[in-house]
């Protein structure tokens, strides 16, 4: 029995495996108003007919202004939540679960996508001033405005009801982006936060945005919803965000209502080194989930079937996530069954794709 292919229960969700599409931007819906597309069915659709346990979609705005790109998905309105419907009924029908990743690009919006052009979108082009917990802005992009305390509360508020669109959406999960110096991680880290209300200053003040958003959440949507945090575990210098931090905030976010922990490292700030390697952050999200009850996930430089069961294996976390292995390979689970030999229900079409001869 491998351990990439047991199944894992959160709250009232069973999982059919352990190997789960990391949430990567598509930069594709064309008319720029958030909502998903044939693109995104037929993107996000092969990785669920791919095997994996969990898709979880692009970071997905809970505001316009929240978008990295005009051309991010979204979830502040109706016409986006019945535009996912389709998309999430099919990757269930394919036995996977769905999960959104709501986000808020904070200063790091109003940026053009790779092929459209580079830095931050002007107002005259159709991008927007970028909110942020500081006025201070990310290397190369535009200047944001820093949020008073009454709009923080607004802002916790706005993802508070994307989480209960999600829901009506049809995500079996939901995913809070707390990573990669989007806006979450601006409240997190002290290098982007030197506020001085309650938002800011000791660490339960620079969590308070995420806590109330945990809380709000899981408030809202009822005890049935998986709620998963991925956080940025280190900015890569000291006096960052670091592991230890992020383990304390993980363990507050559990108590908060969070179920499980998605570890990632990095995107606050430009200049730092970053130790990239095979497989470089399940150090990271092991150290996170001794901190913690729930599961934890590692992503990063995971590419072939035997090194992601073998971490598994070695307890250090309990979900593997593929990122651009999946976008190589949208079977990226199926051919790792069939390299493990692992025995998993195959889509009935392709069924003989597991044999040899
Ligand atoms: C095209 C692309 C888009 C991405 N978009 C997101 C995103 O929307 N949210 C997020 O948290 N990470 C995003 N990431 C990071 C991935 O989720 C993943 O953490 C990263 O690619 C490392 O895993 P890998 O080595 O398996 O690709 C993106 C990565 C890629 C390649």
């Amino acid at each position: 029995m491998t351990k990439l292919f047991e199944p894992i229960q959160i709250r009232s969700k069973t999982v059919r495996n352990r190997v789960w599409i990391a949430p990567m931007c598509q930069y594709s819906c064309e008319n720029k108003d958030g909502v998903p597309n044939e693109w995104h069915m037929v993107h996000l659709g092969s990785r669920a007919v791919g095997g994996a346990g969990v898709v979880i979609c692009e970071a997905t705005a809970v505001l316009p202004e929240g978008r990295i790109s005009p051309w991010d998905t979204g979830i502040w309105n109706d016409e986006q939540v019945a535009a996912w419907q389709p998309i999430n009924a099919f990757i269930r029908s394919q036995g996977a679960l769905s999960a959104i990743q709501i986000a808020h690009a904070g200063r790091k919006a109003s940026i053009y996508r790779e092929w459209s052009g580079s830095g931050s979108v002007p107002l005259s082009d159709g991008g927007w001033q970028p909110v942020s917990s500081t006025a201070e802005a990310f290397t190369g992009y535009a200047q944001p405005r820093e949020l008073n305390t009454a709009e923080v509360g607004e802002r916790v508020r706005a993802f508070i009801e994307a989480g209960m669109r999600s829901v009506k959406a049809g995500f079996d999960m939901i995913e809070l982006h707390a990573a990669h110096g989007y806006l979450i991680h601006q409240f997190l880290s002290p290098i982007t936060n030197q506020r001085t209300d309650e938002y800011g200053g000791s660490p339960e003040n620079r969590a308070r945005f995420l806590l109330e958003i945990v809380i709000g959440i899981r408030a809202a949507v009822g005890e049935d919803v998986p709620l998963l945090v991925r956080f940025s575990a280190t900015d890569y210098r000291d006096d960052g965000f670091t592991v230890e931090a992020c383990a304390q905030v993980a363990k507050w976010c559990e108590e908060a209502g969070a179920d499980m922990f998605d570890i990632s490292s990095g995107g606050l700030i430009t200049g730092v080194q970053i130790p990239m390697g095979a497989g470089y952050q399940v150090g990271i999200a092991e150290e996170v989930s001794q901190s913690v009850d729930s599961p934890v996930s590692a992503v990063g430089r995971i590419t072939e079937a035997a090194q992601a069961e073998e971490i598994l294996q070695s307890g250090q976390v309990e979900i593997i996530m593929i990122g651009r292995g999946a976008l190589r390979d949208p079977y990226w689970p199926l051919r790792a069954a069939h390299e493990l030999k692992a025995e998993i229900e195959w889509p009935k079409q392709y069924s003989r794709g597991k044999f040899e001869n």
